[in-house]
This record gives C-alpha cells, structure tokens and sequence, in this order.
C-alpha cells in the first residue's frame, strides 16, 4: 500500500450546503432504503451562512471506524452510517498520491478505516436541516477520498440512505428529489433544477424560534403519518404529482406568487397532515403561526405574495422575500414584532448577511425601539411585541452545493495524527 511504513495518512476536506423544502418529503414507502411516498423541491441555502464541513481521512494505522460531529465522538454502528459507509467502499477505486508517495489498491479499502470530523457552523440543536447537509458531506467527502466514478445523482442515492433530505444537498439552487420507481432506490435520486445564480434576487429570512419542547423526530413523525393519516395518501398521489410540475415552471419562470403560493400551501398541508395523525404532531408552536399571519396579511395588503413562508420539522421559520427591498422592511416588520431582549446584542441577534440590517436602517437596540408597527397589522388591534420569542434571526439566500476544501489549514483532523485538531 504505502511506501512509507505504516505511518501515511490520506484526507480530503468538503463543505456541502443545508437545503429546504419548498415542496415536502414527509413519508416513506420503504423505511430502510429511504424511498419516499412522494418527489419534493428544496432550495439549497447559502454555505457561507450554513453548512457542514467534514474532513475524511484514511490510514493503515486506523484499528476502526471512527467520527467526531462538532468535535465530540459519537457511535458509527447506527445503520443509517453503515449503508452509507457500505455503498461507498464497494465503488472505491484505486488511489494515487505520488508526492506522498501513496498507493491504494480498489481491494485495500475495505480493509482500511477512516477517520470522520464533522461540524456545523450553526447550531445542531436549532433544527435546521443539520443531518442533511451532514449527510450530504460525508457522502461526498468519503467519495472524493476513495475516488468515486460517481457522478453528484448517484452520490445522493447514497446521501438519501444516511437521511433522505439529504440527497438535496448534492447541488447548489433548486433541486428536485425524483422518488423513482425502483424497488432498488436506483432512480430516487437528487436532479439539478436550476443553479443559484438563476434566481438571485431571492433573500431568505430564518426566524429561529424558541421552543422548550423537544421535537418528534422526522424519521418517527413520518412513519406515524403514513401509518396512520389518511390524507397522507391524498396528499403523495393526488397533490403533490401537480404541485411539483407547477413549482419546477414557477422556478423555471422566476414566478414568485406561484412560487410563493405553492411553497406556503405545501407547509402548510404537511402541518396538516401532521395534525391528522394519530397522535397528532405538533410542530409550529404560537410564535410560528403569528409569523404565517404577518406574513399572510401582509401579501394580502399588497395584492401579490412578497414573501413565501416555509416550516419543516419544528417552529422555525424559513421565509423567502422576492428582493433585496422586500427583504428588509420584511426585517423591519420582524423586529417589530420580535425584538432582542434588553440585554442582547444586535450583532448576535441578526446573523448571516448582515448587510440587510443595515439596509433596514437598524444598527443599534434604539432603532429596533424605533420601529413603526406595520400597518397591516394594526387594523383591529394593536399589533403584538413580545421579547424572547424569536431566539434570533439568519439573513441568507439561495446556495451553491458541495465544494472541496483544499487548504489543509481548513482541515478538521489533524495531519499527522488523524485526530481531531
Ligand atoms: C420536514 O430527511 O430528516 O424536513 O429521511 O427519516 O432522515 P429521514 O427524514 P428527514 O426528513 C425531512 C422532512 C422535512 C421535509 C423535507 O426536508 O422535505
């Protein structure tokens, strides 16, 4: 294998982009294979503001398996790892590293083992889609190291196995999960609809909302629904076939009220099907439906959608503002509503691209104090503003997909050791 004794260590370092839905994946028509009952449309969010980094790295010296998230080792015999750990080895090819003086033979890898860093620079416990992008990267990562023939649709078959929404994160834009046919999985895969720069007017605002509640995961939340709501089969075989159609020529189009109608009708149907199962989930909580009714009454008093509104598997709120204009008085409203505690600081209370505060004119906690309620929110009563609500706010906007890292200061592990740095 190597030249050098036992001692070489090989590593590949990849940042791969979160994505979200604007047209949902919510059910599976098999559970181990992860092939969903339905297609679904995500947009794939800017990395510079979140995403996942991970550094993969292979040694004769490695005794096993080994993987660090956000710096902390946790266990790689969950079977979700282990299909995608399996599907990778057995499409590993020969590698050559002449200047390190390398060689790995197809045969090696499945006798060698790797060592995995992986982390987000958001946080995992906020709910936002972290086992996507962190999916998205392994695979990826692991297929760079082991040179892969692969092209990115076939690697998200096998992102898909590690978590389903996690075959989105192969591309950058807008991205469309096709569920195939296949009992194999062979075609339920990921395809490029458009990348980032077709649509780039698009700002996207994340409420991240505080909840006390610890949330049903996806994986159990769906098998639940299908097992036991009825509009769930309405839903994949009446639906979502048309909706999917009629979202890939709103995208193809830059057609934002059908864009924007599409995306908040299909939220809002997955929480219903959530609801219509038995026990009802509850993802949205108060302060995410009074974020749905700025948003509605506000697209109302202007006649066409300026804002689309998406919720996943919790009470965060992704909205999605036609342009830049839009986007900050959609700022300002929000921080109207849901201002910083007294104590917070506005710098860590809006993250991401934080050149809409300054759009909106907000710089300082007296800015936000001078905020004018909106108007469309004032006709019957006066508008609500409550502290603490919102956790804080990430400005950001559509995303390219996976990239590699080549400087080796980006690294997670540790070059001469393997380890965690
Ligand atoms: C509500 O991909 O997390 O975010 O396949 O079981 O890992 P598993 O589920 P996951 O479900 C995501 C559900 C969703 C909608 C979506 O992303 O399409």
């Amino acid at each position: 294998m190597g030249e050098q004794g036992e001692k070489w260590i090989l590593m590949v370092t990849a940042q791969t982009p979160t994505n979200i839905a604007v047209i949902k994946y919510w059910g599976k028509r098999d559970e181990s294979l992860i092939l969903p009952i339905n297609s679904s449309i995500s947009v794939t969010l800017d990395p510079s503001h979140l995403c996942t980094t991970t550094t993969v790295s292979v040694s004769p010296s490695f005794q096993q398996d080994r993987m660090w998230l956000n710096g902390k080792e946790i266990s790689l015999s969950g079977g979700r790892f282990q299909s995608c750990l399996r599907e990778i080895r057995s499409r590993a090819c020969d590698v050559e590293d002449e200047k390190k003086g390398i060689k790995i033979a197809k045969k090696d890898w499945e006798n060698l083992h790797v060592h995995i860093a992986s982390y987000n620079n958001f946080p995992t416990a906020a709910g936002l889609a972290s086992s996507a992008a962190g999916f998205a990267c392994l695979v990826f990562s692991l297929a760079k190291l082991m040179n892969l023939k692969e092209d990115h649709g076939q690697l998200s078959a096998i992102a898909r196995q590690g978590s389903g929404s996690a075959c989105r994160s192969l591309f950058g834009g807008f991205v469309k999960w096709d569920m195939g046919k296949e009992s194999d999985g062979s075609d339920s895969k990921a395809i490029p609809l458009v990348d980032e720069k077709h649509w780039d007017e698009l700002v996207i605002v994340i409420a991240v909302v505080s909840s006390r509640q610890k949330e049903t995961s996806s994986t159990s939340g769906m098998r639940d629904t299908v097992v036991t709501s009825p509009l769930v089969q309405y839903r994949a075989k009446e639906v979502v076939p048309k909706r999917i159609i009629q979202m890939e020529e709103a995208i193809s189009n830059r057609d934002f009220s059908t864009f924007a109608h599409l995306s908040c009708s299909d939220s809002n149907q997955f929480h219903a099907v959530c609801l219509d199962t038995s026990p009802p989930i509850f993802y949205m909580n108060d302060t995410s439906h009074r974020i749905i009714s700025l948003v509605e009454k506000w697209n109302r008093s202007e006649g066409t959608p300026q804002v689309a509104y998406t919720f996943d598997a919790g009470p965060n709120a992704v909205m999605i503002a036609r342009n830049r204009t839009v986007a900050t008085t959609l700022l300002q409203k929000l921080l109207y509503c849901f201002p910083p505690q007294a104590d917070a600081d506005l710098d860590s209370y809006v993250i991401g691209d934080k050149s809409l505060l300054k759009e909106a004119g907000v710089s300082t906690m007296n800015d936000v104090e001078a905020l004018v309620a909106p108007p469309e929110l004032t006709t019957n009563v006066p508008a609500q503003r409550t502290k603490g609500d919102v956790s804080y706010f990430i400005c950001t906007r559509p995303g390219k997909g996976p990239v590699l890292l080549t400087d080796e200061n980006q690294a997670l592990l540790n070059t001469e050791t393997g380890l965690p740095k």
